[in-house]
């Protein structure tokens, strides 16, 4: 498939888990894809060490793919403090551990969207896609920063689509369920928890990084040009909006 032959794209967090899923998947439908990650990422045509909260890695980010590729087509806001949270009632949550998942999941979000919007009015439009969570639909205890960062995602979906329709940018959320990406599967009390989403399915499986990639294609290619502010449920059908 060459879908997103002559595109760029950058997949934030995309060294591991979900986001190397998707950074494959995207490179597969032939974009040229940049990963932005803490970590480095031998696979992918370019390899920022990127903090997505930091303003000055993220403006080196959006640099750097311009510089290289000289464009910005697409942006997959992947990367978030997810897989290393224990999972604590609301009293116990460490006030700097709430910070920092806001700083990540929701000012990232914000700094990479404001890094590469220019780039993409540059190209005549672009792509936006933001990995959200079907956590905040369903009102998931015991993470209460994560899926208040989730949520915040949500809305910043929205209102970004309604300031870049006119420039032909499309800004769309993809809300998983409980995903065994590979840091996820390595901790027990997630593991457990995903036991327990399998049976809210109508499809009664695990959810693997890979269900996720198709809708990612979906979103980033032209087919999905008149969809926007969508919050789009991949989850074997837990949560029904
Ligand atoms: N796995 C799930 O069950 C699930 C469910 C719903 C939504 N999601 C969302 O999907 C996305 C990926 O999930 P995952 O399970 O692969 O997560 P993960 O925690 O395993 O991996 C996230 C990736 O982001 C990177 N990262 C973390 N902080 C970063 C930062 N500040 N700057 C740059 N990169 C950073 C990590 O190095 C890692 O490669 C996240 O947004 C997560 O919230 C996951």
């Amino acid at each position: 498939m060459d879908r997103l032959k002559g595109k760029v794209a950058i997949v934030t967090g995309g060294a591991m888990g979900i986001g190397k899923a998707i950074a494959a998947r995207l490179a597969m439908d032939g974009a040229q894809v940049v990963v932005a990650d803490l970590q480095k990422s031998p696979a992918a045509a370019l390899s920022l060490q990127v903090d997505v909260s930091k303003e000055s890695d993220v403006a080196h980010m959006a640099a750097e793919t311009a510089k290289k590729f000289g464009r910005i087509d697409i942006l997959v806001n992947n990367a978030a403090v997810f897989s290393s949270l224990e999972l604590r009632p609301f009293e116990n949550i460490p006030p700097d551990e709430f910070r920092r998942v806001m700083e990540v999941n929701i000012m990232g979000v914000w700094l990479c969207c404001r890094a590469c919007v220019p780039h993409m009015r540059k190209a005549g439009g672009g792509r936006i896609i933001n990995l959200a969570s079907g956590a905040p639909l369903k009102g998931v205890p015991l993470f209460l920063h994560y899926i208040a960062s989730k949520g915040a995602v949500i809305s910043m979906t929205r209102g970004l689509a309604r300031e870049l329709g006119k420039d032909a940018i499309t800004v769309n959320a993809l809300a998983p369920g409980f995903t065994l990406s590979e840091n996820v599967a390595k901790v027990p009390a997630h593991v457990r928890q995903g036991e327990i989403t399998r049976m809210s399915r109508a499809i009664q499986r695990d959810e693997k990084p890979e269900d996720l990639v198709g809708a990612v294609s979906f979103l980033a290619s032209e087919d999905a040009a008149f969809m926007t502010g969508q919050t789009v449920v991949v989850d074997g059908g837990s949560a029904m909006v």
